[in-house]
Order: C-alpha cells, then structure tokens, then sequence
C-alpha cells in the first residue's frame, strides 16, 4: 500500500453561502477549523479577481488560525503574487482564472505562459513557499512545470469527473500516466476539481499522488450531514481506494 494521501479541503463554498446574503456567517474560518479537527491535513481557498467567494481577510485570517497546510490557490499575476508573499501559506497553487467561468474550468497552460509563469513562480520559491502548477495530464504541460521551476503539479480531475465508463477510464489512464511522469521529473503529485465520495477512490489509487484538493462535493455533504462527517466521509473514501 502506498502513503496515506492527504486531503486539503477547499473551504471556497462556505464563503459562497455566506457572501449570498452578505452576513459574517457562515464563516470559512471556523469551517476550516472544523475540517481540521475532523482530520483534513490542509486547508485550500482560492481568492479569485472579482472576489465572489473568499475575500482578502479570509486569506489573513486563515493564515492566522490554519494550524496544518494552507493552501492558496490564485492566478498568476502580480497582485496575486504580492498577497502570497505578505500572507506566506504553506503552498501556492497557480491557476488559470477567467472573470466569466462558473469554476476553473481548464488547467494552466503553462507550456505556452512560461515566460510569465518563471518569474512568479521564483519570486514565491524564494520565499520558501511550495509552488504547484494545476494543469491538464499532459506531457507538454508537466516538462514546461518542471522548467519553470515548480515543485509540484495538481493534475486536473475535472474531465474524469464528467465522463462515464469507458471514456472516465481513458481518462483515468492518462492520469496515471501524468502521475508516472511527473514523478520521473521529480515532481510532487497532486490533484483535484469535481471529485466526490464516490468518484475519489481510483483517483486516490494513482500512483505517486500525494495531496487532493477537494471542496465543492465536501461541502455539498456538509450542508446535509454536518462538516464533521463530510470530511470523515471522504477520508473513508479515500483511504478505500
Ligand atoms: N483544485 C483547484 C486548482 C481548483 O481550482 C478547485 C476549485 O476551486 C479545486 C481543486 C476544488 O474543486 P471542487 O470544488 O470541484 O472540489
């Protein structure tokens, strides 16, 4: 059996329901406290440009109180980069954003931003922060991470996520296959977006994976069965894979 593959919680969507009415609750603060508590070993937001869902004091005050891995998820731009380096998380992942899309929706093209992407990414090394490209299981994709100085890569889960039986396996496969090659150049393997408790196993079984990033199905299961189980759920999920 491989190592235990740990399990960020994205705390995005309590902030969604929150900011629906524009009251102080319910807060993603004490969320992420709970989701650690119930044993999540990293705590993910993404601060997006427009702000719809996690705003600037979120990402202060969960630097404040996240007791094990924030992760902080953003676009590749300089005012993204300045908030990382005041706020120092644990981790940065780096994603495409675009103002119209309901989620992220692709991975980063990193291959064909290279020359934009470096500078960031050495900016937020140098600081001591870990840096994750989220990208589509490609070759292209993984060498030009590797390139520009990543440690790491979160693997876009979104298509597996969508398809259904043979084509989910494809999908499956070419994941794998992402998973073995990252590894090869040396990078750390992680993953996310659309899993649920019942498509988070096979994805949980790849090798060399170490981290997924999973929220909006987690919270879905909070809202009928309380965070605590949600999270213990999909740990359970995870761990049999
Ligand atoms: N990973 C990344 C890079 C994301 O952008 C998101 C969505 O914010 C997630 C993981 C979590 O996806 P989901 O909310 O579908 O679980």
């Amino acid at each position: 059996m491989s190592a235990r593959v740990r399990l960020h919680v994205n705390v995005d969507h309590v902030a969604t329901v929150r900011n629906a009415r524009g009251t102080r609750y319910p807060d993603p603060v004490t969320a992420a406290a709970l989701c650690e508590l119930a044993g999540a070993d990293g705590i993910t937001c993404h601060l997006r440009e427009d702000r719809r869902h996690i705003v600037d004091d979120d990402v202060v005050r969960l630097r404040a109180s996240v007791n094990t891995t924030l992760n902080f998820e953003c676009a590749a731009t300089v005012e993204m980069r300045d908030i990382a380096l005041r706020v120092r998380p644990e981790l940065v992942t780096l994603v495409p954003e675009r103002r119209e899309e309901r989620t992220t929706e692709g991975g980063l093209d990193v291959a064909g931003q290279a020359a934009s992407l470096a500078p960031i990414v050495e900016a937020l090394s140098r600081a001591g922060i870990i840096v994750s490209m989220f990208v589509a299981p490609t070759d292209a994709q993984l060498a030009a991470s590797r390139q520009i100085g990543a440690h790491a890569v979160e693997l876009h889960t979104g298509e597996y996520c969508h398809l259904i039986g043979r084509a989910m396996q494809d999908e499956l496969e070419r994941l794998r296959g992402a998973c073995e090659r990252a590894h090869e150049l040396g990078l750390r393997v992680a993953a996310g977006h659309g899993l649920t408790r019942h498509n988070v196993g096979p994805v949980a079984a790849l090798p060399h994976l170490e981290e997924l990033n999973i929220g909006h199905a987690l919270i879905a299961d909070a809202v009928f069965f309380g965070l605590d189980r949600a999270v213990r759920d999909m740990r359970a999920a995870i761990d049999a894979r």
